[in-house]
Parts: C-alpha cells; sequence; structure tokens
C-alpha cells in the first residue's frame, strides 16, 4: 500500500506503525489519520502478525497532536467530522484483535496523547512527553481524551492534565500511571520490541481473547463482565493451543503455539 505519512513494516511477527511527518512533528491531520486507518487494516490483514508496535519518525515527537494548522479554519461541521475521524482511528487501533503497544519516543501531546492511551499499553523513552494543551488552544481534547484518560488514570489527574494543559515527563506518566515502563530513547524500539516477541511466543488465541474481555469487561458490571471471561476462557478450550499448551507442561517442554 502506498501511503504519504505512515511507514508500515513487518518483521516477523511483529508490525511497526510510524507515523512519519516529522516536518510537522508527526501532527494528525485528516490525510494522516486517514493513512492510520488503511495501515492498521492492512496490519489486521496481515494474519502473520502477532502484535503491532506504534511509534513517530524522527527522535523529536511521537505525535504533536492534531494538526493546528488544519484544524485553524475549521467550522463546528468541519471540527465535527474531524473528531469523529479521530475517534474512528483510535477505535481502529483499540479494537485491532493483536495488541497494539504505543512506543513514545519524544512529545506526545494532545491527539498524541490520546492516540497512545488508545493502544493496550504505552512504552516510553526518557525525553517523552505527555500532555493535553488544547485548553492553550482555546479548545479541549477531541480525540478521546476527556473520557480514556480518566479510564486510564482517574478523574481527578486526568482533570488536572486537562484543564492545566502542563506537559509531564516520562517519568511523571509513569508515576500517574499513563506509561508502563520508560526506557533511555536507544533502546525504547528494542525493549518494546522484545515484550512484543514475548507476547507472540504466546497461545495467539489466548491473548486475542484475553485482550477482548479486558476491554469488553471494562465498562460492564462485575458479575456480567466476569460471566463474559467465563464463556470467551471456554471458547480457549476449543483451540489446538491449549492443548499443546497444557501437553508441554505436562511434558516438561516448550509449547509450539499454532495460533489455532
Ligand atoms: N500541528 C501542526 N504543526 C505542528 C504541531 C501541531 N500540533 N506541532 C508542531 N508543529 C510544527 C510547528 O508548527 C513547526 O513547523 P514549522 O517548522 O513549519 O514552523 C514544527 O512542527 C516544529 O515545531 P516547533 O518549532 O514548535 O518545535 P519546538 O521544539 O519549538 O516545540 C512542541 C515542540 C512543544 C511540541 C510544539 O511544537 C508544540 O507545542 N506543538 C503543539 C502541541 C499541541 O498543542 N498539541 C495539541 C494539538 S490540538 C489537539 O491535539 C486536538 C485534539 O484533541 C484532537
Amino acid at each position: 500500500m502506498d501511503y504519504k505519512n505512515i511507514l508500515l513494516s513487518f518483521e516477523g511477527e511483529i508490525g511497526i506503525l510510524a507515523i512519519n511527518r516529522p516536518k510537522a512533528l508527526n501532527a494528525l491531520n485528516i490525510e494522516t489519520l486517514k493513512d492510520i486507518q488503511m495501515g492498521i487494516q492492512e496490519a489486521k490483514d496481515h494474519s502473520e502478525m502477532k502484535v503491532l508496535i506504534l511509534t513517530g519518525s524522527g527522535e523529536k515527537a511521537f505525535v504533536a497532536g492534531a494538526d493546528i494548522a488544519e484544524m485553524k479554519g475549521m467550522n463546528s461541521i468541519e471540527a465535527l467530522n474531524f473528531s469523529k475521524t479521530g475517534h474512528l482511528t483510535l477505535k481502529m487501533i483499540q479494537d485491532l484483535d493483536r495488541p497494539v503497544i504505543a512506543a513514545v519516543n519524544g512529545y506526545a501531546l494532545g491527539g498524541g496523547t490520546e492516540i497512545a492511551v488508545a493502544c493496550d499499553f504505552i512504552y516510553a523513552s526518557e525525553n517523552a512527553r505527555f500532555g493535553v494543551p488544547e485548553v492553550t488552544l482555546g479548545i479541549f481534547p477531541g480525540f478521546g481524551g476527556t473520557q480514556r484518560l480518566p479510564r486510564l488514570i482517574g478523574k481527578g489527574k486526568a482533570k488536572e492534565l486537562i484543564f492545566t494543559g502542563k506537559m509531564v515527563t516520562a517519568q511523571e506518566a509513569y508515576q500517574m500511571g499513563i506509561v508502563n515502563r520508560v526506557f533511555p530513547a536507544a533502546s525504547l524500539m528494542e525493549e518494546t520490541k522484545k515484550t512484543a516477541l514475548q507476547i507472540a511466543a504466546n497461545g495467539a488465541v489466548g491473548v486475542r481473547l484475553a485482550k477482548m474481555v479486558v476491554d469488553a469487561g471494562f465498562n460492564m458490571d462485575l458479575s456480567e463482565a466476569c460471566s463474559l471471561e467465563s464463556y470467551a476462557f471456554s471458547f480457549g478450550f476449543a483451540t489446538e493451543d491449549q492443548k499443546e499448551g497444557m501437553t508441554a507442561f505436562i511434558e516438561k517442554r516448550k509449547p509450539n503455539f499454532k495460533g489455532k
């Protein structure tokens, strides 16, 4: 596929989608959002891929937000469509049937923090900066920042970030629970790939079911969510991977999962 603003590559079972508009610090304009949507679809169709890593090209930014130059002249209807395009893009990332890890390698501001938070979890470089500075532009977050961020870190901390628009360091983001792990910039991709490979070595159906159950169950009441878990758990017993995983344990050898 020919993309203008993303790079999509596959290294065995790992996919890497890099947002690639370094001149604008990888800011998300409509064209880039559409490229990401197509990239996610292509990654989904790549059956060999077991984990996707989302990152930004260049050393300075993951994504410096939605494209302010493009947004500046929008009327309300255009802004509604823009927000909806952003939401659809982030939902495609969230709903991808395989894990997506954000490798945040610099500024992740506004839409940048929002797209990272739509991934399953975030690894960051020491020079990463997070924040939702939209109020400093006279607006507020429009790609899920008012919704996913409170669900991830709680309402109080999310409101503090949203109302102040302040930037936080990777360490602060780690302490707030936005980021799972922080690495020196030079080892971020290597460490992210290590985790991706660790996930890819597991039973793929189990990993997919786990992602689905965590996400679908998160907003259900506990008894409904546990019931969903039981049904999904039982489905796992219809797979070859379950037979192989448990047989390998009993036979004291490494499992050879087929993803079936
Ligand atoms: N949109 C469009 N262009 C952007 C951009 C953005 N969000 N962020 C940076 N750029 C462009 C700059 O305009 C500049 O372009 P030129 O070289 O053509 O002038 C280039 O990227 C480099 O940026 P700076 O010169 O500003 O770099 P810096 O090192 O001095 O500062 C920065 C880096 C702190 C990230 C700063 O660029 C910045 O504050 N960017 C905007 C961050 C922001 O407000 N993001 C939220 C956007 S709104 C949003 O995301 C809405 C939503 O919820 C959907």
